[in-house]
């Protein structure tokens, strides 16, 4: 006998966020946009990486993504049916300067105006990342992130579009997961630009946070405010009680966690990391720590890391794991699994809120949760309500643990292309049909739009 379906969590039995909470759901350039050689948009490493043969694991294309460059106003729609009251898009790099540098394109720059102009209309705040993964091809070409001028590229780029959007903008995030595009474009491989030169990738991640250092600059130069930063951050546990399986855990985890958030919250690279990077880079980190407005955090799942062995998974979350790294990562048994792999733990959610905030204190601004969701396929959505509800519940006690957390933004608002997966993992709250671009909302939509409005519900209560 099949067991029956578990219960639906009600939306409005949450437990109360604080009033201005803000509710929100995030989406990128590349995995939505599409119209990838449209109206004087250049091409991006991605466009190119996508286009080789077997990069991207379905064959999905990826120049259509879910037509939001046309059908931006539907997605809006679905925005203000959700009550959303943020929505994290990104800016196409190469689609406002195609070269990545020099001349800036009028009709790419006038494409993000008019979705700015459409959020505000439905009361939505726009809340724009600078650079979700795609590098114009010709800075590609010429190193990528490898390349210090690229943070300078970067820079002015940031300040075109501030100088054009900051009157309506008041919440900018500069880049999203510097970690994903070291570890996986640059070291591993399984993302564009490919490369895999494991602890040679190091230098992207430094001319990543010096990018985003001044661009913290250069908008605050054009009058932005409100400056963030998506940063990925996952609790690390050791797989096992040696101190091999320790040390392999505090290594991951300076790589995938402190290597980022310590510069930029204290103005230091971990113990051993400095003279790693393309230095000198004193100057550098004071650029890279300057004051933020508020903090993002990306969160997915914990990861159990040990030394290498031969019981490591040689591949994870559809990434190969090349031999010869000096970790191993392992299977975390016994916890429910994503379509995509990942075990669902709310529990990290909260362990590494708290885990952020005791190693940094006051210098850890207000945080939002800049990306949470998961992927899961068929009708049945129940999976993913649970898992919104779990992770919810586990902000809100972070929360309640003194943690200043001021918005969640559920990853995503549709299905989308999800990278080198293509178009198998489904993160939407709305589903997608890749072949008519139909747009339909799953019941995590309804479920989410339900749960924000309890919220606000109960928020005013409190306040009569
Ligand atoms: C990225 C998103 C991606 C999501 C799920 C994050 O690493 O910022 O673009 O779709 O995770 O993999």
């Amino acid at each position: 006998m099949t067991p029956p379906p578990p219960p639906v969590p009600s939306p409005d039995r949450l437990p109360v966020f604080p009033s201005g909470f803000l509710w929100g759901a995030s989406a990128s350039a590349f995995q939505t946009e599409g119209a990838a050689y449209a109206d004087g948009k250049g091409p991006s490493g991605w466009d190119a990486f996508a286009a080789e043969p077997g990069r991207i694991k379905d064959g999905a294309d990826a120049t259509r993504g879910t037509g939001f460059y046309t059908r931006y106003r539907e997605d809006v729609a679905l925005l203000a049916g959700l009550g959303a009251g943020a929505f994290r898009f990104s800016v196409s790099w190469p689609r406002v300067v195609p070269g990545g540098s020099g001349p800036v394109n009028p009709a790419g720059l006038g494409f993000y105006d008019r979705l700015v102009d459409e959020l505000c209309a439905h009361g939505i705040t726009p809340a724009p990342t600078l650079y979700h993964w795609d590098t114009p091809l010709p800075l590609e070409e010429a190193g990528g992130w490898l390349d210090r001028d690229t943070a300078a590229r970067f820079a002015e780029y940031a300040a075109v579009v501030a100088g054009r959007l900051a009157d309506r903008v008041p919440m900018w995030i500069t880049l999203n997961e510097p970690a994903e595009v070291t570890l996986l474009g640059y070291a591993l491989g399984e993302h564009a630009p490919g490369r895999q030169l494991l602890f040679d990738a190091l230098p992207a991640a430094h001319h990543q946070l010096l990018a985003h250092g001044l661009a913290v600059q250069a908008l605050r130069a054009a009058g932005a405010d409100g400056i963030g930063i998506a940063v990925s951050h996952s609790p690390v546990r050791a797989a096992g009680d040696t101190d091999e399986d320790r040390a392999a855990a505090g290594l991951y985890d300076t790589l995938t966690n402190h290597l980022f958030s310590d510069p930029l919250l204290t103005g230091r690279y971990p113990e051993g990391f400095e003279g790693l990077m393309p230095g000198p880079v004193g100057d550098d980190l004071a650029v890279i720590s300057q004051p933020l407005d508020w903090y993002g955090v990306n969160y997915y799942s914990p990861m159990l890391v040990g030394a290498p062995a031969p019981d490591a998974l040689d591949s994870y979350a559809g990434l190969g794991m090349p031999a010869g790294l000096p970790f191993g990562l392992r299977e975390i048994e016994g916890v429910e699994r994503t379509h995509f792999g990942w075990p669902v733990v709310p529990d990290g959610l909260h362990e590494l809120l708290l885990t952020l905030k005791g190693r940094y204190g006051d210098r850890l601004p207000p945080v939002h949760i800049t990306e949470n969701g998961c992927s899961y396929e068929g009708t049945d959505d129940r999976p993913r309500i649970a898992f919104l509800d779990g992770h919810l519940r586990a902000l809100h006690r972070a929360v309640a643990d003194g943690v200043d957390v001021r918005g969640y933004f559920v990853w995503s608002l549709t299905d989308n292309i999800e990278w080198a997966e293509g178009a198998a993992q489904r993160f939407g709250l709305v589903h997608i049909d890749y072949d008519t671009l139909e747009r339909t909302p799953k019941a995590s939509y309804a479920w989410y739009r339900d749960a924000v409005r309890a919220q606000r519900a109960a928020t005013a209560r409190s306040r009569d």
